[in-house]
Order: structure tokens, then sequence, then C-alpha cells
């Protein structure tokens, strides 16, 4: 198994920074384009023989160190009874704005209603072989409830921040909600052989420093516990939330993961080495020429210092229009810190690992 990912989760040495890129099955590869004109994104994920093939098409293609199970944070609240739709951004249809309308929310066994996410789980691990490690993920609470409240994506979310006012009760109970569907969604995949997971928070940074700890971090804190119960590695990752990073640090999640709003040197001073990090190179960097993404890369790889501890990525999802030779820069770049102190699959020691 390539474990660089592991290992970096765990603040443990590596032969150079493992890289994965947040949304990297998806709609940059025209492999994955070919796939949307046969099915719809919906039918795609619930299928997993395809979502298996979209998530193993960005593997194939570029040097990663981890693979990511293909699905949506949104599918799961349709175990809450709530009907989605993605055209192409998701659409719900009803939103979920009152006391009554969030206490009738069903709780239905999340087993019975993306049975194929967990297929898809094990179908990926069958087909990497155990060569890579396979990231399952979740929406956070807080996040969840943006597009419940809103209804799909859109308007600065300004129905739940509404909400926050009108009814806090209500919506402090529509976060425990969610934190119990969260949390089972990751079980989900953890049992079935996820062997880390993300907790993608991409809108608490709409929140400022108090709501986010009264309100935002506390259901996530609940997820972050039961899944490193389970004994993998966890990632919080909340972009435009610089102003919250310390106490995003505090979430429990061994690793924290860096919009490129916040430089990593910075970052890696304002958490104490008390986490890991993952990131930060802005998506849109990947727009520059070859010799620009090399640059950008070097620049945010030195920021993230020797120290034990960081995961090369984006800072957000990558965008669906980026050049793929941009990727391949990428790559390489990051190949390129690989150390020259050991023969490729055998493992560093610790005392290389200091001096390296
Ligand atoms: O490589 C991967 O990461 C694939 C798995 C994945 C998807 N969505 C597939 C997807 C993951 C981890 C997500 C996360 C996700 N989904 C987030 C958090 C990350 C972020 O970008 O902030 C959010 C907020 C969503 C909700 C969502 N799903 C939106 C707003 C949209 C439409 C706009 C968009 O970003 O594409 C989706 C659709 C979606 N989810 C697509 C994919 C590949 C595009 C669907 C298509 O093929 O048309």
């Amino acid at each position: 198994m390539n474990d660089r990912f592991l290992r970096a989760c765990r603040r443990e040495p590596v032969d150079r920074p493992p890289l994965w890129i947040m949304r990297q099955a998806g709609r940059y590869l025209p492999e994955y384009r070919a796939l949307r004109e046969r099915v719809d994104f919906l039918t795609l994920c619930r299928t997993p023989e395809l979502a298996v093939e979209a998530s193993l098409q960005p593997v194939r293609r570029f040097a990663l160190d981890a693979a990511i199970v293909f699905s949506d944070i949104l599918l799961p609240l349709e175990a809450m009874g709530c009907r989605l739709a993605f055209d192409p951004g998701p659409r719900l249809a009803t939103p979920v704005r009152t006391r009554e309308q969030i206490e009738a929310l069903e709780t239905r066994p999340l087993a019975g209603v993306i049975p194929h996410v967990g297929e898809a789980v094990k179908l990926l691990r069958r087909e990497l072989e155990d060569k890579l490690p396979v990231i399952g993920f979740c929406g956070a609470p807080f996040t969840l409830a943006c597009y419940l409240v809103q209804g799909g994506s859109g308007d600065g979310f300004g129905e739940v921040l509404k909400l926050r006012y009108r009814d806090p009760f209500a919506l402090r109970a529509l976060l425990d909600k969610l934190s119990e569907l969260a949390a089972e969604s990751l079980m989900l995949q953890i049992n079935a052989g996820a062997h880390a997971v993300q907790i993608f928070d991409s809108w608490a940074g709409l929140l400022g420093p108090e709501d986010f700890q009264s309100l935002a971090l506390p259901p996530v804190r609940r997820v972050v516990q039961r899944a490193r119960a389970a004994g993998v590695p966890v990632i919080y990752f909340a972009p435009a939330a610089g102003h919250l990073l310390e106490d995003a640090a505090t979430s429990g999640a061994d690793v924290l993961g860096v919009c490129w709003r916040t430089p990593l040197d910075a970052a890696r001073r304002r958490t104490g080495g008390r986490v890991a990090l993952q990131g930060n190179l802005g998506p849109h960097a990947l727009f520059g020429s070859r010799e620009q993404v090399r640059e950008r890369a070097r620049a945010v790889l030195d920021a993230a210092g020797d120290a034990p501890g960081h995961i090369m990525n984006l800072g957000h999802g990558i965008l669906p229009d980026t050049p793929v030779a941009s990727v391949e820069a990428l790559v390489e770049t990051v190949a390129e810190r690989e150390k020259k102190t050991r023969t490729s699959g055998e493992p560093l020691r610790e005392s290389e690992a200091r001096t390296a």
C-alpha cells in the first residue's frame, strides 16, 4: 500500500508530501465528461460500477496518493425524506425552514437509502488491490443545513442565517439531526473499508467566531469523534475560514484543510503543529502556464515546510474547466520532492527521516 497519505495524516515522516486533489473525480477530465454523456449525475452516484470508474479515472491518469469515493455530500439528505435533484446545481424539492418541518424530518437508516455508497467503497478497494488508500466523505452539519434550509445553492445561504435569529432552537435541533446523519454516513463508508474520511464544511466561513464556536463546531466535534473512534484519520476542511482557524483546529480532526487565502506557514504557526495541514494551492493557479503552476506549487510546498504532517492539495475543489496539463505539472512538482535517501517501496527509517 502507498501509505504516504495515511502517514502524513498521522504526522509521521514521509519520503515526499502525499498529493490528492479535492474533487479530483469530475468534469475537468474528458473521460468523466464521456461517462456523464451516458448517464446523469445521480445515476452515476447510484451505480457502484460507474461510481468506481469515476473514482479510478484520476488515479489512472496521475500519480495521486489517494482515491476518493464518488458520491455527493447531499445524497444522505434523502434519508430525512428530502427529494434531491441536480440541474446541474443541487435542488431540494422542499426547503426546510420551520420548526415543524425540522421536527418532521425522517430518520430512515442510511444503509437503505445510499446502499450504493458502501458497495462503491468495497468495489473501489478491490479494484485498487489495496495499493492506494480510499477517502470517504460527508458534509459537515452546518454546510448540509445551508443547502437544506435554502433549498439548494445560492444567495449566500441567507435563509440559514435568518433561521439562526428567527428560531435558534430549531436550527440547533436541525444541526443535531444532521450531525447524526453525517456520522452515520461516515460510519457506513468506514465499515465498508474507507481508510480515511474528510468532512467538507464548505460554508462554515459564513459564520463569525461566536456562531462557529457555539453552533457549527460542536456537531462537527461529534462527527469527528465517531469516525476517529473507528480508528481512521479525519480531515476537516472549511474554506474561506481563516478567521476560524484556531477554533477549527480544536475540532478533534487529525488534519485541517486550509484554503489558499491562509498561507500554510501562518496556518502552521497558528495551530501550533497540533494538527496536520492539507492544501492549499489556489484552484485558479492551474489556469496559469505550466511554469507558473510549478512555481506556485513549489511555493506552497516551501510554506508547508519540512515538519511532518502536510498533505499537498488544492485550497478548494478543482474547477471544471481546468487544463489537464496543469494537473500534470502539479503532480511532477510534488514528485520532485521525493527524498533520494531510500529505494522506492522501502519504508523510510526514523533516523533517515530526521536528517532528510
Ligand atoms: O472527486 C470528488 O471529490 C468526487 C466526489 C464529490 C462530489 N461532490 C461529486 C460531484 C465530492 C467530495 C463532492 C463534495 C461536495 N458536493 C461539496 C463540498 C466541496 C465543495 O465544493 O465545496 C459540495 C458543497 C457539494 C454539493 C454540490 N454537488 C454542488 C454545489 C454541486 C453542483 C456544482 C458543482 O460543484 O459541481 C454538486 C454536483 C457534483 N458533485 C458534481 C460532482 C462531480 C458535478 C455533477 C456533474 O457531473 O454535473
